[in-house]
């Protein structure tokens, strides 16, 4: 039996030896170590033996399991090693091979132009707010002396959610609404940009939706010059150093004198072309002192206070710089339309 034993120890670790594939170990596995396998056979035959035999050969029989699987481990890991190996080499990266190309969105040319104009004015120390597009009828033209049934109402019909809350109009409101927040005895000095709506047929230079950019800067002594040389600034660093600026009389019922701002034409230089319609200048925006009501309504005291607003359109300055001929464009999301103001 021990012969028996010894031999099916030598068999079974050759065939392990020579086995190149697991299952080859798994037939090794199955024929000695198994329930039917050789070992086992030999066990059955162990009543045969003087007693004092059995324990002798029941330890070689296990010492004889013990190697088989011992050798059956190590060689299953050497086979999985090599599979690993083999796989790696199969899979080398090229390192060398071009990437695949990654697709960076950008901004929208209007938010472009909208955080231009904020960087300036951060830089001369304003505040950048927000306010409701869902406005009410006090904010949206009542608090800027826009009375119910004063004309100049008509200039801006909304779309109205009830007769008291409206798309607001124009970013005017968030002047009322931030010197309120500021409680009437500071200076305030903020921007806000944002959509303003108006009941408008869509066409080239019309949409129903559109951007503003209100200022307001209220402080003491605040003068119709302050205005001048900050509108002046906003010119040159928006459409470069040559630009001239000019005011005309207009009328806002929120401020008083209320001016509009022409900058001279950056395409003909001022000579005159179509762009400009052979004037020279372009319309910008428009602008003015604060109506002393309007300081008045939102607890500032006009006998203190003064100072100066100005709502623009990022659409129309996008238009005028870029040569846009649609304000639609900028609405309609054909990305080959966008893609062109992204940065490479
Ligand atoms: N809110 C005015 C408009 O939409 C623009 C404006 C703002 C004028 C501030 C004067 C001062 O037409």
């Amino acid at each position: 039996m021990r012969e028996e034993l010894q031999a099916i120890e030598k068999e079974a670790l050759e065939k392990i030896e020579n086995a190149d594939q697991f299952q080859q170990l798994q037939q090794v596995q199955v024929e000695y170590l198994g329930k039917k396998g050789s070992i086992t056979k030999v066990l059955r035959g162990m009543g045969k033996l003087a007693p004092e035999e059995r324990p002798v050969i029941g330890e070689l029989a296990n010492n004889v399991r013990k190697t088989i699987q011992a050798a059956l481990k190590e060689k299953k890991e050497a086979l999985e090693k090599a599979e690993l190996e083999k796989k790696l080499a199969e899979e080398t990266i090229d390192v060398t091979l071009p990437g695949r190309p990654v697709h960076f969105g950008g901004n929208h040319i209007l938010t472009s132009i909208i955080e231009e104009i904020e960087d300036l004015f951060i830089g001369l120390g304003y505040e950048v707010r927000e306010g409701p597009e869902v406005e009410t009828d006090y904010y949206n033209f009542e608090a800027l002396n826009l009375p119910k049934g004063h004309p100049a109402r008509e200039m801006q019909d909304s779309f109205y959610i009830t007769n008291e809350i409206l798309l607001r109009t124009h970013t005017s409101p968030v002047q009322a609404r931030t010197m309120e927040a500021y409680g009437g005895d500071k200076p305030v000095r903020m921007i806000c940009p944002g959509k303003v709506y108006r009941r408008d047929t869509d066409d080239a230079t019309h949409s129903h939706q559109f951007t503003q950019i209100e200022g307001l800067y209220v402080d003491k002594n605040v003068r119709m010059s302050d205005l001048k040389g900050t509108l002046k600034l906003f010119a040159e660093k928006l459409f470069g150093k040559d630009r001239d600026i000019r005011l005309r009389p207009s009328f806002f019922p929120f401020t008083e004198p209320s001016v509009e701002m022409d900058i001279s034409c950056a395409v003909c230089g001022g000579d005159g072309c179509n762009v400009c319609k052979h004037t020279g200048w372009i319309e910008i925006l428009g602008a003015g002192m604060v109506h002393p009501r309007v300081l008045e309504m939102a607890g500032y005291d006009p006998n203190v206070y003064s100072g100066f607003a100005f709502g623009m359109g990022p659409d129309r300055i996008a238009m005028l710089k870029y040569g846009i001929d649609d304000i639609r464009r900028f609405y309609t999301n054909d990305i080959r339309f966008l893609k062109q103001f992204h940065e490479a």
